[in-house]
């Protein structure tokens, strides 16, 4: 089976940009407490949930986010599209997993996991193929799992054209958070929490930020 075009475009423009990304982003989270704050707690939710499994990072950029899940003592892994993403993780990031793949189609068996993080991942599949890849992280999500989607909020989409120079561009899409709430809950999800901060001016952000946590609902006892 040939890859979507619009793959292809993501790993291209990712394989290209990933030192000058990597660079630009590396202590991103420092600066967003409020960020730190969602995660944490994601992950105290995640911990306290009682589904059994990993927590798989998807998307998972030069890895700081998954490093950050770790050392809050999750077990977590990274996937991402891109080679280059993934070679700058496992350098900064030694101790921790990263493997190649499509959050799509996850090469993991059903009820996998304790919890999935699409931290501004999805911004990139258009919003024809969202419901299928909500239905997959419902797939791999144990029942009580949970489950973190974060994005830029607006109608319009971004389009980075030859960032930091590179012969690349992609379009980023931004969203309301009650269609993506409302995608979720079609998937099979519980709402949990809808967090959005205000654009933070001196880090460049010119849109509010969102923050969806869901929960694929916990077998009925009996
Ligand atoms: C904006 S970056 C965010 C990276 C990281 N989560 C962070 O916050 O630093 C988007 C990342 O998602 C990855 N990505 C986009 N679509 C993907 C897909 N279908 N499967 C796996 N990774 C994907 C890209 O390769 C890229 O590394």
């Amino acid at each position: 089976m040939t890859e979507a075009d619009f793959l292809t475009a993501t790993r291209t423009f990712y394989d290209t940009v990933a030192e000058d990304y990597a660079a630009r982003f590396l202590d991103a989270l420092a600066k967003r407490p409020l960020d730190r704050a969602v995660l944490a707690g994601f992950a105290e939710l995640v911990t306290a949930g009682g589904a059994d499994g990993e927590v798989a990072d998807l998307g998972c950029g030069p890895g700081e986010v998954t490093a950050y899940l770790a050392s809050l003592g999750l077990p977590v892994f990274g996937l991402d599209l891109s080679e280059s993403m993934l070679a700058i993780a496992r350098r900064e990031h030694p101790g921790l997993r990263f493997q190649q793949g499509s959050m799509l189609e996850l090469e993991l068996a059903d009820g996998a996991l304790a919890g999935v993080l699409s931290w501004y991942s999805s911004i990139h599949t258009p919003v024809d193929r969202l419901p299928g890849l909500f239905a997959e992280f419902h797939r791999v999500l144990a029942p009580g799992g949970h489950l973190l989607v974060a994005f830029q909020v607006g109608d319009e989409p971004r389009y980075h054209d030859r960032p930091f120079g590179h012969q690349v561009s992609l379009g980023f899409q931004r969203r309301r958070p009650e269609a993506v709430a409302e995608l979720l809950s079609a998937a099979g999800f519980a709402l949990v929490s809808r967090t959005v901060r205000e654009p933070d001016d001196t880090l460049g952000e010119p849109t509010p930020q969102a923050a969806l946590i869901a929960r694929k609902p916990p077998r009925a006892a009996g």
